[in-house]
């Protein structure tokens, strides 16, 4: 099978794709044929070995994963003896932020990490359903929304700021977000109320205060947010802040602020996701879907990535 590989840490171009044997599936293990994955934020960290946190955990000096892919939706071609939920031809996706090493056209997994991907939805829109929606999650289940906040989130053209922002769509609650001009449109799209050019203006100096600052691009810090959090006030970010202090805001302020921090320890997939595959089944949720790349240009999509300019999430199909 072709797989793309890197054996150490570094940018996109420490990326070739090879051919590899394929893995033989374990009695407790299901082969998938992959049909899609995306490329995010996740695998760049696993790719450079940044935060130097992610060395620790992939492996120091190397990582002890050369192939690449933290999730995937494809079809189920054979199975292991001992699995009983999963039958071959059944359509399949997981997600793991340590690595599935899935870029890769086949992937032997065990059955209890695999979920079917629902009817409606197509490999590019399951694949594009995973990392983002997963972390976004974590920023409305730390917290009790009530009907009539208002809430503001910094970055949410992202991978996690666009599914966050139709989930808390789903809440009877006014929705500010940063974003650049040229998503405009797609903001108004996902139910945004108003929309703040982040080139053009600063969200903290708007006179306009909120009961939840859900930054999902981590460009914020605290310090800056206090100010324009009304009282009893939440500030989530997807990042450590600088020299990790969201941690211990995060310890401190429940003791001691009446405006918090919360670092959004993110829940486990089998808690994440039937929330999610229910909003998929049910029309309520739809992974945007930046630009589309095949197996042998991944190195290309790592290079958007790593920019920071996605819009969403970006595919790459086999
Ligand atoms: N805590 C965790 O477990 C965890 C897990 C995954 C990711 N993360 C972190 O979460 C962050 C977001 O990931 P993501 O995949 O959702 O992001 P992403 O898709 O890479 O975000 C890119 C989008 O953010 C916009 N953006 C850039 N700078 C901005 C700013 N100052 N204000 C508002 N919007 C801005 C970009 O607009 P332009 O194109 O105009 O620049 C682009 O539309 C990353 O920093 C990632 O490292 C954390």
């Amino acid at each position: 099978m072709k797989a793309a590989i890197r054996r150490t840490y570094g940018s996109h171009d420490a990326i070739t794709i090879q051919e590899i044997e394929d893995p033989i599936p374990k009695e407790d293990e299901v082969l998938v044929q992959v049909k899609s994955t995306t490329v995010n934020r996740t695998d760049c960290a696993n790719l450079t070995g940044k935060p130097f946190i992610m060395k620790v955990m992939l492996g120091f000096p190397k990582p002890r994963k050369i192939i690449l892919g933290t999730d995937f939706a494809g079809e189920v071609i054979e199975t292991g003896k001992n699995v009983t939920s999963f039958k071959k031809g059944d359509r399949v996706f997981s997600f793991l932020d340590m690595g599935l090493e899935s870029q890769s056209e086949l992937v032997s997994i065990k059955e209890n990490s695999l979920l079917n991907i629902p009817e409606n939805i197509d490999f590019k829109q399951a694949a594009a359903s995973l990392e983002g929606a997963h972390y976004a999650y974590s920023f409305i289940h730390y917290v009790a929304i009530q009907p009539g906040n208002e809430i503001l989130i910094n970055g949410a053209t992202g991978a996690i700021g666009s599914a966050l922002l139709q989930f808390v769509r789903l809440f009877d609650v006014d929705i500010t977000v940063t974003s650049n001009s040229k998503n405009n449109g797609l903001m108004q799209s996902l139910g945004a109320d108003k929309i703040i050019d982040f080139t053009k203006e600063d969200f903290t100096k708007t006179g306009n205060s909120f009961d939840f600052i859900f930054d999902t691009v981590g460009k914020s810090t605290f310090g800056a947010c206090k100010p324009i959090l009304k009282e009893k006030g939440v500030y989530i970010s997807s990042e450590l802040g600088p020299n990790a202090e969201n941690i211990w805001f995060d310890l401190t302020t429940k003791i001691i602020q009446n405006k918090k921090v919360i670092f959004p320890i993110p829940f486990s997939l089998k808690k994440t996701m039937p929330y999610i595959i229910d909003l998929l089944s049910t029309g309520k949720f739809k992974p945007v879907i930046d630009r589309e790349y095949s197996l042998d240009q991944i190195s290309e999509a790592y290079k958007y990535v790593l920019s920071g300019q996605k819009t969403g999430n970006v595919v790459v199909n086999y």
